[in-house]
Parts: C-alpha cells; structure tokens; sequence
C-alpha cells in the first residue's frame, strides 16, 4: 500500500501518518522531516535547504525527489507489513512525475491520494501552537494535544521540547500560497486516475484517522 498525504501546512498530514505508523506498521516519508534532518546535520542540501525552509518556500524538486527514492530503499525493509505514506511530498507537478518514476522502477504503484480539507485561517492556530518532543519527535499542541503530564512526553519520558523555525504567522502564509500555487494544482493528475478522497481534516483527530481507516480498508483502486 502507497499512499500520499495532502493537504496544506498544519492538515494533519504528520499526526495521521504518526498514528498509520503506529497502529498499521507503515513508513513515514515527509520530505519535511529529512530536510530538517538534513539542515541538523549540514549537509549540502540541508545547507541550501534551509534560507528556503525558513521563509516558507519550496526546496528545488531535484533534491526532494533524490531524498524520496533514497529512503525508499533504506526503508523497504522496514515496510513489509504496511506500506509507505508520502507526506508532504509530492508539491509540484514536477514531483508527481518523479514519484511515479520511482515507484514504477521499484515495482510499484500508488493505491491512494488522501486529501485533508481544512479551513485554513484555523491552521494558522494549529501550526503557530504546535510542538514536539525533543527527544522522540511526539507531536503536540498548545490548544488541542498537550502532554498528559505537564512537561513530560507521553511516550519517552523526556522533559524537553521544540518548536520549528518556520511555525510562525508569516511563514505559515507564505507555506499556504505555496499550496495553492504549485501543490492543489497537482489533484487533477491523481483525480483522472481515480485516486483522490478527500477527508474532513477539521474533524477530531480520532474522527480523521477512522475515515483515513476506512479508505485503506475499502477495495483499492487500480491506478
Ligand atoms: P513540511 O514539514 O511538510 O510542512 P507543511 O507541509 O507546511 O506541513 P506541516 O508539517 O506544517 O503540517 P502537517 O499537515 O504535517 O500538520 P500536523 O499534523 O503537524 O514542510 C516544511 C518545509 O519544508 C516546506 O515549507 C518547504 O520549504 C520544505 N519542503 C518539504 N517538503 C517539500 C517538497 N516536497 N518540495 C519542496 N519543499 C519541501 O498538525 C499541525 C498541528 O495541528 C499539530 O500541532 C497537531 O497536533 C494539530 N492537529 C492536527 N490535526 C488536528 C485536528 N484534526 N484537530 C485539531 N488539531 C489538529
Ligand atoms: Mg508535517
């Protein structure tokens, strides 16, 4: 199973694929994580990564869709009861191309685009709030998802965590123009082939996860 999570900055994209990990042993691939990862580290796409991430606009679609098809292979492993969860990734026609470049030569294709709908002037809540566990990387919220312990992780214990550089109000808008320039102008190419449900991702976030089931559960269509 292949799917891809889209929808604009704060969707829910990264809370649904931490909890398809969690409960179905799938992977998570979101190009936002491995070019943080990779800006962490200096690397030289980190390096150049970086100036763009910050003020909200999208890294050049040579190294995203190189960062994708390396960890596809270190992933497979890892994936054999699951699947893999595209998040974040593809935003550009360019990359849709890519994606199924790189799935063709492995041997696979795509059985599911999940789009999250939302209201957007509420994400602007939702991402300005958002933290996670230094530690572990556990998702939270100042408003919707605090620790059940005060300053505790639910799931490793540690007592630090952080806030991305580029969760502020005027990036965040910036990131959502981005969406709706270069990413939303993507659906057609997944609708003609039958691949594109659409999710109420202002709903609870149990509610979004028991749709999401219910489409990975339902009969797959042939792409
Ligand atoms: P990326 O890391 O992908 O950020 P994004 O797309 O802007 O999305 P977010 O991670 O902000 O939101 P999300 O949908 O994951 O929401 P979350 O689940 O955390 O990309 C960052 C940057 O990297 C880009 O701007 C770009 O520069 C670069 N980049 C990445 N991929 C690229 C690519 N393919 N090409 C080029 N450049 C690329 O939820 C948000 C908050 O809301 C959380 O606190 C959560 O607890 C809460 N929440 C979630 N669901 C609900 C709910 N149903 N109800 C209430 N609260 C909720
Ligand atoms: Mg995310």
């Amino acid at each position: 199973m292949n799917i891809i999570l889209l929808g604009p900055p704060g969707a829910g994209k990264g809370t649904q694929a931490e909890k398809l990990v969690a409960e179905r042993g799938m992977i998570q691939l979101s190009t936002g994580d491995m070019l943080r990862a990779a800006v962490k580290a200096g690397t030289p796409a980190g390096l150049q990564a970086k100036a763009i991430m910050d003020k909200g606009g999208l890294v050049s679609d040579a190294i995203v869709s190189a960062l994708i098809g390396e960890r596809l292979d270190e992933t497979k492993s890892k994936e054999g009861r699951g699947g893999a969860i595209f998040d974040g990734y593809p935003r550009t026609q360019a990359q849709a191309e890519a994606l199924d470049f790189i799935l063709a030569e492995r041997g696979r294709k795509l059985d599911h685009v999940i789009e999250l709908v939302v209201d957007e002037e509420a994400l602007v809540e939702r991402v300005v709030g958002r933290f996670s566990c230094a530690n572990c990387g556990a998702g939270y919220h100042d408003t919707f998802k605090m620790p059940k312990v005060a300053d505790t992780c639910d799931v490793c214990g540690h007592h630090e965590f952080k806030r991305r550089p580029d969760d502020n109000e005027e990036t965040v808008r910036t990131r959502m123009e981005e969406y709706h320039a270069k990413t939303a102008p993507i659906l057609p190419y997944y609708e003609e082939r039958g691949l594109v449900k659409r999710v109420d991702g202002m709903a609870e976030m149990a509610a979004v996860s028991k749709e999401i089931a219910a489409i990975l559960d339902s009969e797959t269509v042939a792409s």
